[in-house]
């Protein structure tokens, strides 16, 4: 069968040979063992609702074997023979150009080089799922080779409910994962529901199919790391950046480290993974031994030299030896994946990588305790050094909140509303203040040809955009869009393609929207094939999360939602080709909602009316609701948007004078 063909047919309707469980590749870990024997009967029921019931009884054993083994049913056999990447959008099956951009933007988040445990579906974070199951990969892929300009498909957390009528201006799909009653929104829900097959975490990117590899988070990060060392008055040369993790989102670090220009050490305890970002060129050397880390950082610093080193190892030990070897680290950080602590996204120090997997499925409670044990050491250490001068900072990953829940030592002792911790979040610091505020967030394209040449162009074509803008750019934002012009003209040379032919920028609302406008005129005079836009959640509107895209949220609503939800809604209604809307993504289930969007552009006056529409609101909304917030620079940037668009009238906030209490 054609790799057409086999998307067309959707749940095969012979079974196919059952796989062998590849022990080459990187797995899941398994899931620890919440549901009861009467639960498991209705995972069983539910797994099995997929498939005609003349194939039960044979598919009824081997998803009970999963469940027992991995605690998840993941319907391994169902795996597709054909290789998982994204194709030129022309190779895709079906009557709809948006549908065949989603079809690749799925198969990118799958694609082994992009993935954290392909087989299991899941592309970031540890849990961050495209679908549960590959029964809901196999029929949504035929759903969208099928559907028309005239349907929208239904994402209920990875389970396509179906085709409905709609038009040609609906979104082709709406996404939703893990949209809980918010009472049922604690971690242990998670594992219980999503074991039920009946609710997958999404991450931010991974569920609403816009994932592109680390990438996507090299750019947010060399813009963080770079300003981490203009708040410290220290040139990045020759200053050490200390941190962990080398996974999907993590291991951007050592690489944007390089751009940036200092000495990057950062541990990871997955050899596994290590080697892969090795392999990859995202981190320089792996050391296994402190004592030859320690020297060599020493002799980095003395040559100024720029590079990054992995510690195979926990990122405590790290920590504690440069404090015992007095080595000064200049900026630190941490991107373990604290969101989902006690299920492999931090791991305790003291025992072996296959110990604490055995032991986080057997003995969840004694796990949770060596978590929260070594996350209070963890803490300790890191005071040795800020009080040695050390600046560092949450990255985003619930580090301070889940230190703080297991009593460590990270509390202000001058707390104030939203500054509760001693230590900022980066986007206290940094990127509230410097980037979202403006409407700068991380806006994406992805060539849906493949052809690396259609990158270039489009590169150029930003980069042209954006040097004609910064001539008459206020002074507020210059910094802002210099470091992206820099960028976009090192992007090709940094090499940071990973899978589908992709680009990531930092842009406000016009920004993005010329940008976008001058693709669509490229593509309608056939210089390039079509683009898909798209975004990060992580940004100005799509995200309430109050540790932290919203944590510079300081008049008290950083705990609402309406944000998130409100650009979501707006999005779809203004052109978006599809949506998605998320609980948990980033910091974890029930603490962010989060969502985003992709839009095809084709070239033709419909992308080009959509595009205007829809980007103006999806960096409006949020600019407006920061201003609201009394944030200076959202006001300034609101005021100039209202100055530009007559249509857009904003309610502003009036400033009391303090005084008065
Ligand atoms: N990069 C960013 O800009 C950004 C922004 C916001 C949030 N985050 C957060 O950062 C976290 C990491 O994301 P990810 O996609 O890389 O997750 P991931 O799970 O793919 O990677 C985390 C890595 O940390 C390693 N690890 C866990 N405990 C460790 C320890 N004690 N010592 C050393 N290594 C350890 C794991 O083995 C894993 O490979 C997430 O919580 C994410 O939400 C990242």
């Amino acid at each position: 069968m054609t790799f057409q063909e086999q998307i067309q047919q959707g749940i095969p309707s012979q079974l196919p040979q059952p796989k062998p469980y590849e022990t080459n590749i990187n797995h899941a870990p398994k899931r620890k063992e919440i549901l009861t024997d009467e639960e498991k009967k209705l995972a069983l029921k539910n797994a099995l609702r997929y498939f005609e019931p003349k194939f039960h009884a044979e598919l009824i054993q081997e998803f009970k074997k999963e469940l027992d083994e991995f605690g998840r049913i993941y319907m391994y056999r169902f795996r597709p023979d054909y290789e998982m990447k994204a194709r030129d959008i022309a190779e895709y099956p079906g009557k709809s150009e948006q549908a065949k951009a989603i079809m690749l933007m799925i198969q990118n988040n799958l694609d082994y080089a992009v993935a954290q445990h392909p087989h299991e579906l899941i592309t970031y974070g540890g849990n961050g799922a495209v679908f549960s199951n590959w029964a809901q990969y196999l029929l949504t892929m035929k759903y969208l080779s099928e559907m028309t300009d005239e349907q929208t498909l239904t994402m209920y957390s990875g389970h396509p409910m179906g085709l409905f009528p709609s038009h040609k201006d609906a979104p082709r799909v709406v996404v939703t994962n893990g949209m809980m009653i918010p009472n049922y929104s604690k971690p242990d829900d998670w594992e219980k529901f999503n074991a039920l097959g009946v609710t997958q975490y999404g991450q931010m990117t991974a569920g609403s199919y816009m994932y592109i590899g680390p990438q996507g988070i090299v750019h947010g990060t060399t813009i963080t790391v770079l300003n981490a060392f203009r708040k410290i008055n220290k040139e990045p040369q020759g200053g050490l950046f200390v941190t962990s993790g080398l996974g999907g989102m993590s291991g951007a670090q050592p690489k944007a480290g390089n751009i940036a220009g200092c000495i990057t050490v950062i541990a990871e305890v997955n050899p596994k993974i290590t080697k892969i970002r090795h392999d990859q060129g995202w981190v320089n050397e792996i050391h296994e031994n402190l004592d030859e880390l320690v020297a060599r950082v020493r002799k980095a610093q003395e040559t100024k030299e720029v590079v990054s080193l992995a510690y195979l190892g926990n990122i405590v030990e790290v920590w504690e030896k440069f404090d015992q070897e007095n080595l000064r680290i200049d900026i630190g950080s941490d991107q373990t994946s604290l969101h989902n602590p006690w299920a492999g996204g931090y791991y305790p120090v003291g025992q072996s990588f296959e110990e604490s997997n055995t032991m986080m499925a057997e003995n969840p409670e004694l796990f949770k305790e060596k978590v929260q044990e070594t996350l209070r050491r963890h803490a300790a250490a890191i005071n040795k050094h800020t009080e040695k001068g050390t600046y560092f900072f949450d990255y985003g990953n619930a580090f301070l909140l889940e230190a703080s829940r297991a009593g460590a030592d990270v509390m202000s002792e001058n707390p104030t509303l939203g500054r509760e911790f001693k230590f900022p979040s980066y986007v206290q610091d940094i990127m509230g203040p410097m980037c979202f505020d403006y409407g700068f967030g991380p806006f994406r394209w992805v060539c849906t040809s493949g052809k690396p040449e259609d990158m270039q162009k489009t590169d150029e074509i930003a980069c042209q955009v954006l040097e004609e803008m910064i001539k008459t750019s206020p002074e507020e934002i210059q910094q802002q869009m210099k470091d992206n012009i820099q960028w976009i003209k090192g992007a090709q040379e940094n090499k940071l393609v990973v899978g589908s032919q992709a680009r990531i920028l930092y842009a406000d609302a016009e920004g993005r929207m010329k940008i976008a406008e001058a693709f669509n005129k490229a593509i309608k005079k056939g210089e390039i094939g079509a683009v898909v836009l798209g975004r990060d959640h992580h940004d100005v509107s799509g995200t309430d999360s109050p540790y932290r895209e919203t944590s510079n949220i300081y008049d008290g609503s950083r705990f609402t939602a309406d944000m998130a939800i409100h650009n979501v809604i707006g999005d779809s209604f203004r052109g978006a080709t599809w949506v998605s809307i998320h609980n948990g993504g980033g910091v974890g289930w029930g603490e962010v909602i989060n969502g985003g969007f992709g839009m095809l552009l084709d070239g033709s006056d419909d992308a080009d009316r959509r595009l205007k529409s829809m980007l103006f609101w999806d960096v409006n909304n949020g600019i407006s609701r920061r201003s609201w917030a009394r944030n200076e620079g959202a006001v300034f940037a609101i005021k100039r948007a209202m100055e530009a668009e007559p249509n857009l009238k904003v309610t502003l906030p009036n400033f009391v004078d303090e005084s008065l209490f």
